[in-house]
Formats: structure tokens, C-alpha cells, sequence
């Protein structure tokens, strides 16, 4: 039967006509893409879009299609060439993972099978739920723990937030909204927490104004001695305490708070205790760092990205909980067209959608079980170690340059710079505007102590220490060259 389905082509199919040069064009596609990876380093590691390729994306809805070949050059002249850049060695701009080809690979075939990961039983749920054991096992947490990919880190940290809100306030909360609170809750974290922790207040409805902000110390980590004062403080004034954030590598600086003294705290407190680990997480994978992240085990959830320093192609962000009635909890619901059955594709209790607000979801877990298979969780370990090296490396070549002070302590692997001397600050981001133009190296701008500074971080696998040493040697001469133009207002 199936054979006689297949043998006439039905007019409105939207498969190849032609499976053969389908065929063809694909594999050389793949190819193409791999030496592209391949031979990464030979490019600009960005470049601005020309204006005639940016007015190509401002044509009208194309009605009819055109030849796969076409648009395949179309890829190749207008798009391949004004990627972010971050496969590229020199990228060490904001923290973005490499990616890697195993992880292309897993990708394309997890489109192949086009799954639907909301539930039901197939090996898209079963994949998933590997991982998480995995997650679990790398991180300390119990074997039942609960876990689901994500996009990204912002979403597991709001994710892990409405799960806190709920263990706080009841399952009542669902419904009765905010109201079912007693008195204002109140969340905690880093001054130097990421932006998506505040905005995860606001898109649960308790707002921004409620999250104290806690004082660093001078390696960036939450002060402990402020954080239970702040927390004493709230509850004199008859305030709700129900979450702290500890941060494993934040994102100005690689800083790390003591998860270890959090977790104290959260414990007698009988707050929720929920770790951003958005990329600093994984360092547990080396025996070297595991130590910085002591204490990420007590955490009663955890958010991170596969895509950061696993390199998983994005995107791939994860949250665990320790507890997987509490997670269930917050997101279950009862749904006629979401009935369980005893068998069939029905089948099963707890589904991704129960878990999480979203009921079609695709197959994330195949690329990261692709990546975690073909590589290893220890060689994952190296290449974060080696980044952190590299890293060591950037700072000391900048501090034994009198043309710049590097300006936070290197922890993991994020250095921040700035120029030293009689200059404007000013001329700090027109030095990375300047680099990223002439596709010579991306590092990024931020803010410490209020005045503007050059950032690298280290999470490029492909980065090594000559790689470093050709950037140092690009920014010297770009400064030496702009520096005069940038002279400090009296
Ligand atoms: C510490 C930290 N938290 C959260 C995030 C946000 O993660 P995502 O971009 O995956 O949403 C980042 C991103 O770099 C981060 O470094």
C-alpha cells in the first residue's frame, strides 16, 4: 500500500520533484559547510553587510518558488558571509559557544525526523530524558530530578523562577494569581547578576523593584555578609524572602559567587536556591574548576546553556530541578487533547509539556546527545580549561603592556581592559568598533566602576594561545593609532 501511495506524486506535496538532484544539491550544501568550518580562520571573523545585500531581504512575499540551486547561491553570496562570527577563533565577544560540526550534524537530522517534543512516546522524549540523567549526574543532583531543554538560559532562569514562586505560595498561585502571596515577595542576587534575572521578576508579575541587588566583592561575587542583611532586613519589614540567585561565571566578569555559603543561607532561611550557570556551570566538567563551583550540587535548580561552552549549536539552554513534584507542579495542566493513553503514541506521565510552557518544541537533545557522545564529557572539560588558560594568557600579555590596565580579576575566562593613561574612555569602544570592522577580532564593550573597558570571553574551543598573541599585537597597533584621537577633556 505504502509503495502505491508513493508512486504518484501528489500536485500539492511539497517534496522535490526531482529526489535525485535534490539529492545532489544537498550533499554539495553539506559540503560546502564543512569546509567553511573546516577552513574557518581564512575569513573575516565578521564583516558589515553591504547595503545591496541588506535591501535583498526587503523583496515582497515571493508567490511562486524558485530553483533550490538559486537560493543555495543566494545562501552562499548574501548570507553565509555576515554570520555573527563566533565560530570563528578570534570571536571573543560576548559569551557565545563555537559550535561544532558533530553538532551541525545532529541538528540537520534531528530536521530530518521533524519531531514534536511537547510528549508523547518516541525517542525525541526518551533522548531528553538522557540528557537530563546526564545533567544530573555532572551537576551532582539526584538521579530523578526533572530537566528540560530550553532556548536559553533567560528562559531557565524565569522557568526556575515560577517554580520557586509556587513553592513559595502554594499551588494556589496558578490561579489566584499573585494575590495568594501573604505579604511581597522578594528575590535576591549579585549586583552583577545577568539582566535577564531582573526581567524575570517583571514577566512573573513581581516585579523588578523587588529583587535586591546585592554589593559585590573585589573578585565580582555576591557579598555574603550583605546578602543576610539584606534578607534580615526584608523580614523585619514583614517582606516575603522566597529566592536567591547564585551566579556561576557572570557575564561582565567570570565572576563566581560562593555557592557554598548561598546554599547555607537559602537552607535555614527555607528559601528557594536557583543557580544562573548560564556558561560557568559546565566548568564542573573539568577536575581543575570543579572546586569554584562547590556548593552548585545544593542548588535547588539550576539554568545553563548547552550552546555556551558545550558549543551545541544554538540553541540548547537547560533547567534542572532538584525536585520534579515541584516542577510539575508549576506547569502541569489538564488538558482533553493532551489525555494520556495506556499505550499507543499517547503513552506516558510525565511529558517536556508539563514541565515547561511549551507544547511544540523540537528535538534539542539530539545535537547535544550527538555532541556528548561523539566527544566526551572530559574533553568538553578540557577545551573549558583551556579557554580558562587562554584567558590567564590575554591578561598577563595586557598587563605586561604599560598601554593598558586590565581592570577585573580573571576567575574563569572573561578579561576586561581598558586603555591606560591620559586618554578618553571613549576611545575603549571605538578600539572594538574599529577591530569588528576590519573583521580583525570581535571582543566586546562593558561598563566597570561606571567607565567603559574592553571584554574578552574566552568560550571559543578553536581559541589558542597564538591566536591571543596576534590579537594583543592587532590591538596595540589599533590603539597606538587611535589613542591620539581620544585625548582626555580637562
Ligand atoms: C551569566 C549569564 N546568565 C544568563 C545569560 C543569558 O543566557 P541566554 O543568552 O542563553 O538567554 C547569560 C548570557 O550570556 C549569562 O552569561
Amino acid at each position: 500500500m505504502g509503495s502505491a501511495m508513493t508512486e504518484r506524486a501528489r500536485p500539492t506535496a511539497l517534496d522535490p520533484t526531482d529526489w535525485q538532484e535534490f539529492r545532489r544539491l544537498s550533499h554539495q550544501a553539506l559540503d560546502d559547510m564543512i569546509t567553511q568550518l573546516e577552513t574557518i580562520e581564512t575569513r573575516p571573523v565578521w564583516q558589515p553587510m553591504p547595503a545591496a545585500v541588506r535591501e535583498s531581504f526587503r523583496q515582497a512575499l515571493p508567490h511562486s518558488g524558485r530553483d533550490l540551486a538559486d537560493v543555495l547561491a543566494d545562501f552562499d553570496a548574501d548570507i553565509a558571509p555576515y554570520a555573527t562570527g563566533n565560530r570563528h577563533p578570534l570571536f571573543m565577544g560576548w559569551v557565545h559557544g563555537a559550535g561544532t560540526p558533530v553538532g551541525m550534524l545532529g541538528e540537520m537530522l534531528a530536521a530530518g525526523l521533524n519531531a514534536n517534543c511537547g510528549g508523547r512516546d518516541h525517542v525525541g522524549i526518551e533522548v531528553e530524558r538522557q540528557v537530563t540523567r546526564w545533567v544530573a549526574e555532572m551537576f551532582g543532583f539526584p538521579g530523578h530530578a526533572s530537566g528540560l531543554f530550553v532556548t536559553g538560559t533567560s528562559m531557565a532562569n524565569f522557568l526556575g523562577l515560577l517554580v520557586a514562586r509556587n513553592k513559595a505560595l502554594g499551588d494556589d498561585v496558578r490561579v489566584a494569581g499573585l494575590k495568594a502571596a501573604s505579604s511581597q515577595l522578594v528575590a535576591y542576587a549579585s549586583a552583577q547578576a545577568h539582566g535577564c534575572i531582573a526581567q524575570a521578576l517583571e514577566l512573573a508579575g513581581i516585579g523588578s523593584g523587588n529583587l535586591r541587588l546585592i554589593p559585590i566583592d573585589e573578585t565580582g561575587a555576591i557579598r555574603i555578609d550583605a546578602l543576610r542583611e539584606a534578607i534580615a532586613a526584608d523580614r523585619n519589614a514583614g517582606l516575603l524572602p522566597f529566592l536567591v540567585f547564585g551566579t556561576a561565571g557572570s557575564v561582565n566578569m567570570g565572576a563566581v559567587d560562593d555557592l557554598d555559603a548561598i546554599a547555607d543561607i537559602a537552607r535555614s532561611e527555607g528559601i528557594w536556591f536557583h543557580v544562573d550557570g548560564a556558561f560557568g556551570a559546565l566548568a564542573t566538567l573539568s577536575p581543575a574548576l570543579k572546586p569554584l563551583v562547590k556548593g552548585m550540587e545544593r542548588a535547588d535548580s539550576i539554568g545553563f546553556d548547552f550552546h555556551k561552552w558545550a558549543h551545541v549549536p544554538y540553541d540548547a539552554g537547560f533547567l534542572i530541578v532538584r525536585d520534579p513534584d515541584a516542577h510539575r507542579r508549576t506547569f502541569a495542566a489538564a488538558a482533553t487533547y493532551l489525555q494520556r493513553a495506556p499505550r499507543g503514541l499517547a503513552e506516558g506521565e510525565t511529558w517536556p509539556s508539563d514541565i515547561g510552557p511549551d507544547l511544540s518544541r523540537g528535538f534539542r537533545a539530539l545535537k547535544t546527545w550527538f555532541t556528548i557522545q561523539t566527544l566526551g564529557a572530559d574533553r568538553i572539560g578540557a577545551a573549558i580549561e583551556a579557554c580558562c588558560a587562554v584567558a590567564r594568557h590575554l591578561a598577563a600579555s595586557l598587563q605586561a603592556e604599560p598601554l593598558f590596565d586590565v581592570v577585573a580579576p580573571v576567575t574563569l575566562n572573561v578579561v576586561v581592559w581598558r586603555v591606560a593613561g591620559d586618554v578618553d574612555d571613549n576611545v575603549n569602544n571605538e578600539i572594538v568598533m574599529d577591530l569588528h570592522e576590519r573583521g580583525v577580532a570581535v571582543p566586546s564593550m562593558t561598563t566597570i566602576g561606571g567607565r567603559p573597558a574592553m571584554r574578552a570571553a574566552i568560550v571559543n574551543h578553536r581559541t589558542g594561545t597564538a591566536h591571543i598573541d596576534g590579537f594583543v599585537a592587532e590591538l596595540l597597533a589599533t590603539t597606538r593609532r587611535l589613542q591620539g584621537r581620544f585625548p582626555k577633556r580637562r
